[in-house]
């Protein structure tokens, strides 16, 4: 089964990089929570092609089965349908456990809550459990959101911004449940002495996104929206930011979190640091996908963050990572994957 000409570019893309950098996972197991998803899909391929042998866990709640179908003829490839906030025993040795396990779209908190909360709270503390057993390392998948509707003084926020959170909002299933999840796996480091480390992660877009209807994640949906022909909803005025990260950036900068001796008990901001506006971004899904469609305003959401923007300085120490890719040019893979998706 073939891939998707943007994922097997990027894919290689990501490949390149990781062996200029001299970061490999070959001969390594890993297990990866919630890889049949958009960023653990993607994660899977390039660890398989790496050489890595991977155990990839998924319950499909918001992962699609055929995101890593092309994996299993592949020996190194194993998928196991399982929901990590119930117990897991896996047979054999691990070196590494990646815990992306979790809905992560806004249109979920309103359906979801309990599911999203049991995800980052017991499946987090199970893959803990897991990786205390074998001597593994661990990186957990984060959010910007524990930084909630962040203090301007704080934008762009660093990793010792504590955040202003809603725990009663309908975010909070979500911006809790990670800020939880967090500070389970501190626990781990403090008490067991694991070797776990935290990748707050910034919206990130690119081939395999789902748009998940209208009150999905913005890109998304303003891309399914403009090559439908419909007109593209703006919650608010649209003058609210967000930093989007292309999917080949972000997951680059997790596996370089990931296989660092250097990042044990350290969160690390991964996002691209250029502010845009919901309103740019509207415009610039209407110039990737050639259309024209109206733009309609609808009423801001509760609890909806006016800014979003990493300080990404720990992680250029700590990594050597940085983003490369504009909006403008991660739209285009995107677009080609939304358009074939449709066709
Ligand atoms: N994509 C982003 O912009 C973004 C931003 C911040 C944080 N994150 C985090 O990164 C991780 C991956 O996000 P994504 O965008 O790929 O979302 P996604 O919904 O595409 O992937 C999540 C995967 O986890 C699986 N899953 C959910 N609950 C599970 C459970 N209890 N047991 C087993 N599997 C379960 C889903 O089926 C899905 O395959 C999530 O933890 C998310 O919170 C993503």
């Amino acid at each position: 089964m073939a891939l998707h000409p943007s994922i097997a570019s990027g894919v290689s893309e990501i490949l390149s990089r990781l062996g200029d950098a001299k970061v490999s996972f070959a001969g390594q197991r890993v297990l990866v929570t919630g890889g049949a998803g958009f960023l653990g899909s993607w994660v899977c391929d390039v660890l398989v092609a790496q050489g890595a042998e991977v155990v990839c866990l998924d319950n499909l709640s918001s992962g699609l089965a055929t995101h890593v179908a092309h994996l299993h003829e592949r020996d190194e490839f194993t998928f196991i349908e399982h929901d990590i906030s119930q117990p897991y025993y896996p047979e054999g040795g691990l070196d590494c456990v990646l815990h992306l396990a979790s809905r992560a779209s806004p249109m979920e908190f309103d359906k979801h809550p309990i599911s999203i909360l049991k995800a980052n709270t017991l499946g987090i503390w199970i893959a803990l459990g897991i990786a205390k057993a074998k001597d593994a390392r661990v990186m957990y998948a984060s959010t910007s959101e524990v930084y909630g509707d962040p203090d301007p003084r704080f934008v762009p926020s660093p990793e010792t911004y504590n955040g202003n959170v809603n725990p009663v909002g309908v975010r909070g299933c979500y911006d809790e449940a990670k800020r939880c999840g967090e500070a389970f796996v501190i626990a781990y480091v403090r008490q067991h002495g694991l070797n776990a480390r935290i990748a707050r992660i910034f919206n990130t877009y690119g081939p395999r996104i789902r748009s998940e209807g209208i009150y999905g994640r913005a890109l998304p949906r303003f891309l399914d929206q403009a090559i439908s022909g419909k007109p593209i909803t703006i919650f608010g005025t649209g003058e609210q930011t967000r930093s989007f990260t292309y999917v080949v950036d972000e997951v680059e900068g997790l596996l370089r979190l990931a296989a660092t001796d250097n990042a044990k008990g350290k969160v690390v901001n991964i996002g691209n640091t250029v502010e845009r506006s919901i309103l740019d971004l509207a415009r610039a899904v209407q110039a990737a996908s050639g259309t024209e469609v109206d733009l309609v305003f609808e009423p801001l959401p509760d609890d909806d963050p006016l800014r979003r923007c990493p300080d990404i300085t720990k992680a250029k120490q700590i990594l050597g990572w940085e983003p490369t890719v504009t909006l403008e040019e991660g739209l285009v893979p995107t677009v080609a994957w939304f358009r074939d998706q449709s066709a």
